[in-house]
């Protein structure tokens, strides 16, 4: 149950949620199934007429049915953040922070929609507003930007008339509202304690789990936020590194490597596979700006810096070692797999991407195929690649195969492999592994045999 008596001076039983994206749309509509009602505002009309419509604007795994599901508890406007001001005490801000070239996130997008709430602010007669900063931001930036941007346009004080928290997400793209419902943790910086006990209450009314709830200064959850995505690249990376090397060591194999290390509790077994570059649009800004952050402290990261050294070294290696053994320039080549992972269309940073533009520039012919990446794959290779409509069509139509993420989709190749024979596989996650291939040429990433 909700408990709004809790906090004289703030009702949750109504929250408003800026920036309805990947992210902030998910986390208003896993809000609105846990009973509360839910203001959602984005500036862009194209986001908020597809919602209105009951149409999600993104492919993310199980939102078009949540958000069915909620209609009654969500509604939205358009930039009316004078809205989320008068109809609701909470505010999560959840737009984009874009990096900057030196690393730290922007906070454009925060200051734009801020300042008019602040101003809002500074005109009503509420005692107390709490903004929830969700957006991903570089460590000192609340302190030292935020809190003073809405001291200055609200004339109120922080801790008096308004509150602000840090409360930035752990979850994965294709399994956000999983993530969110079911957290290994919760994060939440606070400038004083009350703030984060309206927080804290929210989550465990929303968590299907019992998570661990980590409170602490803003500075010390914007310091966390940056270094777990720092070391889990690091752990990528380490993995990869060991893939590399057990490339070329006949006998050597990367994955009883890796999960009889990752058995030991010290060490542990999520992202310690070798496979394919890490990507995306969190991991490798979010190890840029752990760089940046201690570079500002007059301090060398060197393992994150290490981290990214040894990601574009990878993808360099694979990308090298595919040009050796295909070494043919007439010869056909199928991707399977264009985004940066599994279960997502969303293609930044995606070492596929990066595969098949030097696939291009090397003058082969490239033919690709993804079950829900394709619409943006149209829209930055163009004319530059072939599309094909399936698995079964991309194998059909291709000399050499390459396997660029262990999507579950592609583990019927087997079948449509045993069809044909004298292709070229090139297996970067090794999901083929197991399979008769001896009527094709087939070669796993790590696993020499
Ligand atoms: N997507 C993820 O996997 C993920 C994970 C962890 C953290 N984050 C962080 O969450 C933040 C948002 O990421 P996202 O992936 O949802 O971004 P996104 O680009 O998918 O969505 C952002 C939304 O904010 C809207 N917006 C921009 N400026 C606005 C403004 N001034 N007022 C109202 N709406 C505005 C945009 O129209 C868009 O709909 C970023 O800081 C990101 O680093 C994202």
């Amino acid at each position: 149950m909700k408990s709004t008596a809790r906090y004289p001076k703030v009702n949750t039983e109504k929250l408003s949620v800026i920036g309805l994206g990947k992210l902030g749309l998910c986390t208003a509509v896993c809000l609105a199934d846990s009973e509360y009602s839910v203001l959602g505002i984005d500036n862009n009309s194209d986001v908020i007429t597809s919602i209105s419509n009951g149409v999600s604007p993104h492919a993310e795994t199980g939102l078009q049915e949540l958000l069915t599901k909620v209609k009654g508890q969500l509604s939205v406007q358009l930039s009316d953040y004078n809205a989320a001001i008068a109809d609701t005490d909470v505010t999560l801000l959840i737009v984009p922070t874009p990096s900057m070239d030196n690393g730290e996130f922007s906070t454009k997008y925060l200051v734009e929609s801020l300042k008019p709430m602040a101003i809002a602010l500074s005109e009503s007669r509420k005692p107390y507003h709490l903004f929830v900063i969700v957006s991903t931001v570089s460590p000192g930036t609340l302190l030292e930007e935020l809190i003073p941007l809405v001291e200055f346009h609200s004339s109120r004080q922080i801790n008096n008339g308004f509150g602000m928290c840090y409360n930035p997400e752990f979850i994965a793209l294709g399994s956000v509202i999983h993530d969110f419902f079911n957290p290994d943790m919760v994060l939440i910086g606070e400038h004083q304690p009350s703030d984060g006990e309206i927080l804290e209450d929210i989550y465990r009314n929303v968590c299907r789990n019992q998570p661990k709830i980590s409170r602490m200064s803003i500075t010390s959850a914007e310091i966390t936020k940056i270094s777990l995505n720092a070391f889990v690249t690091m752990k990528i990376s380490f993995a990869n590194t060991l893939t590399s090397l057990c490339n070329g060591i006949p006998d050597a194999d990367i994955d009883k490597i890796t999960t009889a290390l990752g058995a030991d509790k010290r060490i542990g077994s999520n992202f310690l596979r070798g496979g394919t570059p890490f990507g995306g649009p969190c991991f490798p800004r979010d190890n840029h700006a752990f760089s940046e952050f201690a570079r500002r402290h007059g301090f060398q990261a060197f393992l994150a810096e290490a981290t990214d050294q040894i990601n574009n070294a990878h993808a360099s290696f694979i990308i090298d070692k595919i040009d050796q053994i295909i070494n043919d320039k007439s010869k056909t080549i199928g991707v399977l797999g264009c985004a940066y992972k599994p279960g997502t269309p969303v293609l930044e940073e995606s070492f596929s991407i990066e595969l098949i533009r030097k696939l291009i520039e090397k003058k082969y012919s490239v033919t690709v195929y993804d079950p829900i990446a394709m619409d943006g794959v149209r829209v930055i290779l163009g004319n530059s690649i072939n599309f094909t409509q399936s698995v079964k069509s991309c194998v059909d139509e291709s000399d050499v195969i390459i396997l660029t993420l262990p999507d579950p989709a592609y583990f019927k190749i087997g079948t449509y492999l045993k069809k044909t024979s004298g292709k070229i596989i090139i297996d970067l996650w090794r999901i083929l592994k197991d399979k008769d291939l001896s009527e094709h040429k087939y070669y796993a990433l790590g696993n020499y045999k």
